[in-house]
């Protein structure tokens, strides 16, 4: 009598379990639709990213700043003095070479010079970047 109450008891628990689970799932037509719709989203040109307001998507407009570049493609040479490149702050380095005036400078920086890669490995890099780059490079050495 014991045992057979016990059943009772369990499959009564697992029962309700089940249904409660099955009722848990929303069937309203917006839930259903959201279920059912797609991973991703394409925006076409003009078209505002709702889903995504707050995220810039974008590239940001206009020139980067001379240290983004120096941080991203120049720092591995010029942090360290890697190939033998001067290090950045390094003024005994870069006396001779800001001897050579900014325009020799920059020249090299764009054109490539022995070791030193053209444009410095940013192959994207305006000659406008390059010239903020190199004046972020040579800061307060002139
Ligand atoms: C792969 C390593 C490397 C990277 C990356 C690199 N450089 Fe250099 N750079 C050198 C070396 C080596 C020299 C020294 C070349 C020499 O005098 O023979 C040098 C020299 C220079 C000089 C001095 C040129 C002169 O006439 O004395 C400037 C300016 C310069 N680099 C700018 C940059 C800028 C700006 C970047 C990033 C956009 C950059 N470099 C990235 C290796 C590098």
């Amino acid at each position: 009598m014991y045992l057979i109450k016990r059943i009772t008891l369990l499959t009564t628990l697992v029962m309700s379990l089940v249904s409660v689970t099955s009722f848990a799932q929303d069937l309203s037509e917006g839930a259903i639709a959201e279920r059912i719709a797609p991973v991703g989203d394409v925006y076409l040109n003009g078209e505002i990213a709702t889903a995504n307001q707050g995220t810039d998507l974008s590239e940001p407009a206009g020139p980067r700043s001379g240290e983004k570049i120096y941080n991203t493609y120049c720092v591995a040479c010029h942090a360290t003095g890697a190939a033998g490149a001067p290090v950045k702050g390094d003024a005994d380095a870069w006396q001779p070479r800001v001897a050579q005036g900014p325009e020799t400078l920059l020249k090299h920086a764009t054109e490539g010079f022995n070791a030193m890669p053209a444009r410095g490995t940013c192959a994207d890099c305006s000659d406008d970047e390059m010239a903020a780059t190199v004046e972020f490079l040579t800061k307060g050495l002139y």
